[in-house]
C-alpha cells in the first residue's frame, strides 16, 4: 500500500514533469529550427536560381560558402532597397529575419 502510494505519486510528478517539458517547446522553437529540415527546405526555394544546395551552375552567384552574416546583410539591404537588384529585392521581402536567418547558415555550411 505504502509503495503503491508512493509510485502513483512518482507516476503523477513525471507526468507533471513531461508537460511542464512539452508546454516550454514552443519558446525553444524560436530558437532551435523547428524541424531538421526547415532551413533546407526554405533554402530549396532558392535552388532554381541558385543551384541545389546554394550552388550554382549559372552566372547567379552561388550562396555556398559564404559567410552567414553576409547573406543576412545583403537579404535586409536587397529588402531596404539598398542593394540594387533585378529579383532579389522582390524575393527577399518575402522572407522573415528568423527565415533569413536559417536560410543564411544553412548556405553557409555548404561546401562551395
Ligand atoms: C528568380 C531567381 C532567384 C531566386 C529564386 C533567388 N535568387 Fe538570390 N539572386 C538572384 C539574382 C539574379 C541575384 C543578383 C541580384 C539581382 O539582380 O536581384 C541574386 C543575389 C542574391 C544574393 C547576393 C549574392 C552575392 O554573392 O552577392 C543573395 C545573398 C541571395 N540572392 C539570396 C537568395 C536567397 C536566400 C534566396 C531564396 C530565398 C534567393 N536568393 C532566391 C536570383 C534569385
Amino acid at each position: 500500500m505504502h509503495t503503491r502510494t508512493s509510485q502513483f505519486a512518482a507516476a503523477v510528478a513525471a507526468s507533471a514533469l513531461s508537460q511542464l517539458a512539452l508546454s516550454q517547446t514552443p519558446s525553444a522553437l524560436s530558437q532551435t529550427p523547428a524541424s531538421p529540415n526547415l532551413a533546407r527546405n526554405l533554402a530549396a526555394q532558392c535552388a532554381n536560381c541558385h543551384g541545389t544546395n546554394g550552388k550554382s551552375v549559372t552566372e547567379v552567384a552561388s550562396l555556398a560558402g559564404q559567410n552567414a552574416p553576409v547573406i543576412v546583410q545583403k537579404m535586409k539591404d536587397y529588402r531596404e532597397g539598398k542593394l540594387p537588384a533585378t529579383v532579389m529585392t522582390q524575393l527577399a521581402r518575402g522572407y522573415s529575419d528568423e527565415q533569413v536567418a536559417l536560410m543564411a547558415d544553412y548556405f553557409s555550411r555548404q561546401s562551395k
